[in-house]
């Protein structure tokens, strides 16, 4: 069982290095069995999620070959199987985008029902709604989703709810469907530009990713391509984040600041200071920070996926902050957690309310998924004393080497697997 071990009050300072977009790999590793030809992706993040899905990928015949930690070779000539039911593949909801991949290439397609992190219900039904506005019959049956038709055809289609997991599915089966398929009401979010550019440059003809209408000419197949990953919006969030809480200056490198926008815009009003380079931010604060109101929306709004660890700094700002949590509604479950570090929140409904505290003391406590594992993980940096986090497996589902890029910032974290590990780590730290 592994946890981590962080002795807090280290103001973080340095350097960091952002890598790949996890939610843009899932997709563009699904996206690239969809030819027959050699793929070659880089800036691919070395995450349980993406290593899981590759693993599944593996299961049906896809030669992963990897060339080094972050670039894949993918060849999906030899696939036998169209069936994926690996037991692991339960655990990540990206494992859905085998369906849109597998079935706008083989018209067919079946896919254990997707799990993932567990907050709140995770409906499908605008990827069949998608699905069968192709043309494909969907069924599911003994916790399997299976999709299949004698053609795809173009069609119009409109999202009842902002998607992104949705847009990716059809805009990846629409890509080998027979004529033109429009999606209204798509989702804007930055890898769905990047799976978009992924499948056009091996071959698709799609425009307006990144907008709310995308149109997606069909073409008859697709060609291999080289490619690289864009920068993962969340985990540079995450590290702003982590600089702001424990009042540091950190430079963060790799990342495309207009994707950060949302977030660089919040941490300025509560009093941080934010500052933009061509390819990376830096992040200073120094004094305690205010509060703030903040709605999550889908992008460019401020993300779901950056609401606990803004809520971590707000609740070690001054004042009374409100947090709506718009796009899923069990993502408050960290906060009986941060309650036991000494955080004052309350959750009504998709509402928490903040009152800052002047500081946590560290507790052990258990990350209930990923997002709001990295934020205890920055509670913890900001605590005195030590905390200790459990399952910390969520976290490694989309963090690489957390606990060494937090190292190399100056944080006291480490990676402790018994008893004996933690009682050393605690005399080395004081
Ligand atoms: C993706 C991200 C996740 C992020 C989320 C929102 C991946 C692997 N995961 O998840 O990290 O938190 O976007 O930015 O990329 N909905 C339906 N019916 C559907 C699909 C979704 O009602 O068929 C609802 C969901 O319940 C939710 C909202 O739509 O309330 C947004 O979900 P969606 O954008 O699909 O999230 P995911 O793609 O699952």
């Amino acid at each position: 069982m592994e946890q981590y071990a962080i002795k807090g009050g280290n103001p973080l300072v340095g350097e960091v290095e952002i890598g790949g977009a996890k939610n843009a790999a899932l997709a563009i590793l699904a996206a690239a069995v969809m030819t027959d030809e050699t793929v070659y992706i880089e800036n691919m993040p070395d995450v349980r999620d993406t290593n899981v899905l590759i693993q599944a990928m593996e299961s049906i015949g896809v030669v992963v070959n990897r060339v080094d930690r972050h670039s894949v070779k993918i060849n999906a000539s030899q696939i036998h199987s169209l069936t994926i039911e690996d037991d692991f593949i339960k655990k990540i909801r990206a494992s859905y985008y085998l369906l849109g991949a597998l079935l706008g290439k083989y018209k067919k397609a079946e896919v254990t029902l997707p799990g993932g992190c567990n907050i709140g219900s995770r409906p499908i039904d605008q990827h069949i709604k998608g699905f069968e506005a192709l043309g494909a019959k969907v069924t599911i049956d003994h916790g399997m989703i299976i999709a299949e038709a004698e053609e795809l055809r173009g069609s119009h289609i409109y999202l009842d709810v902002v998607s992104v997991g949705a847009t990716i599915n059809i805009m990846m089966a629409a890509a080998l469907a027979e004529g033109k398929t429009i999606i209204e009401n798509a989702a804007k979010e930055p890898h769905i530009v990047d799976v978009a550019n992924f499948l056009n440059s091996m071959g698709a003809n799609i425009k307006g990713a990144g907008t709310d209408v995308i149109r997606i000419r069909g073409v008859k197949e697709l060609h291999g391509t080289d490619y690289s990953i864009i920068p993962d919006q969340i985990e540079a969030g995450t590290f702003m984040m982590a600089a702001a809480a424990t009042k540091g200056d950190v430079l963060i490198k790799n990342v495309i600041p207009k994707h950060l926008d949302s977030i660089s815009a919040k941490l300025v009003e509560i009093g941080a200071y934010v500052e933009e380079f061509d390819d990376a931010v830096r992040v200073v604060s120094k004094e305690r920070m205010k509060s703030t109101q903040i709605k999550t929306l889908p992008y460019p709004g401020f993300p779901t996926d950056m609401q606990p660890q803004m809520a971590v700094t707000l609740a070690l700002s001054e004042g009374t902050s409100i947090i709506s949590e718009s796009i899923f509604e069990n993502r408050f479950k960290y906060v009986d957690e941060l309650s036991r570090m000494g955080a004052k929140i309350k959750v009504e409904g998709n509402t928490a309310i903040i009152d800052g505290v002047k500081s946590f003391a560290g507790a052990n406590v258990v990350a209930p998924d990923l997002r709001a594992g990295a934020a205890l993980v920055i509670a913890g940096l900001c605590a005195n004393g030590v905390t200790l986090i459990d399952k910390i497996e969520y976290i490694q589902r989309g963090y690489e080497d957390f606990e060494g890029k937090l190292r190399s910032l100056g944080a006291e974290i480490e990676k402790v697997t018994s008893e004996k590990e933690i009682q050393k780590f605690k005399l080395r730290v004081g």
